[in-house]
């Protein structure tokens, strides 16, 4: 069991961000990356409908007999962890309880905000896992929708980025908050833009740096480690490859060479 690989799923190229952190943190460990870009994005649709893409992109990666599912897509994760679970009998970590807790360990005055997509924030997920480990934090959200295009156009740091950026925030920074949860795959691309706009005060939450951590100790405390490094990285879509190896390659920082079309609907 521990030679397995472990499958990670998003709805395209922004879960590449958690896979960058995993491949830094674990690079012992043999990785399935699917990418639903057929029916991305995820973060305007339903729960109904999110949650049975999920279903679908994890049986993918059961078949490929993973080890353990990391549900990198925060859309994902917000509304379909606990049937991922129940369904299969595999370790599932999502990226929403390990954002949330750093939040909680970072917050000095206690109001932390959380962006991420429409569904993301519609689902209050990190409002409820903030609440389960420190009812009196105080938790805004803000749906920021723009980042996403921005992000995989290129444009993070672009001043249309810092415009939209000031605009989503202002009534988070008005609310006092010490502490951003950055909720969505394609954010950390947009720290320094974040970082500008919001200035020192204001620490940031990596949920994808984060993730990793929360992979790394499942797998230990499971007794799964990866026994012979290192490991190699299959890559899946569900349309075809050109965009996301294109723009999967400035996300991950390095090239992405082979990309595999399959179905799994
Ligand atoms: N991966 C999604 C998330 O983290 C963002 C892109 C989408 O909407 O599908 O919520």
């Amino acid at each position: 069991m521990p030679e397995r690989a472990i499958g990670v799923f998003d709805s395209g190229v922004g879960g590449l961000t958690v896979l960058k952190e995993m491949l830094r943190l674990l690079p012992g460990e043999e990785l399935v990356y699917l990418g639903d870009t057929a029916r991305v994005p995820y973060g305007t649709k339903s729960p109904h409908t999110v949650l049975r893409y999920a279903v679908e992109a994890a049986s993918f990666l059961v078949d490929q007999r993973v080890k353990m599912l990391v549900v990198a897509c925060n859309t994902a994760s917000s509304v379909s962890l606990k049937a991922l679970e129940e369904r299969f009998n595999l370790p599932v970590v999502g990226v929403i309880e390990p954002g949330a807790r750093k939040a909680v360990t970072l917050t000095r005055n206690g109001r932390v905000g959380v962006i991420g997509t429409e569904g993301t924030v519609a689902s209050a997920a990190y409002t409820r896992a903030i609440h389960a480990l420190a009812p009196d934090v105080e938790v805004y959200s803000a749906a920021c929708p723009l980042f996403v295009p921005l992000a995989e156009e290129g444009w993070a740091e672009h001043p249309v980025a810092h415009l939209a950026a000031k605009e989503y925030l202002a009534p988070l920074v008005e609310r006092g908050i010490d502490t951003l949860v950055l909720g969505c795959t394609h954010y950390p691309l947009l720290k320094n833009t974040l970082r500008q706009v919001l200035g020192e005060g204001i620490t940031l939450v990596d949920s994808a740096e984060e993730t990793s951590r929360s992979v790394a100790e499942m797998l230990a405390c499971r007794d799964l480690p990866r026994p012979n490094p290192p490991g190699q990285t299959r890559f899946f879509v569900t349309d075809i490859p050109t965009r996301f190896v294109r723009v999967g390659g400035s996300f991950l920082g390095c090239p992405l060479d082979s990309v595999s079309q399959v179905s799994i609907d």
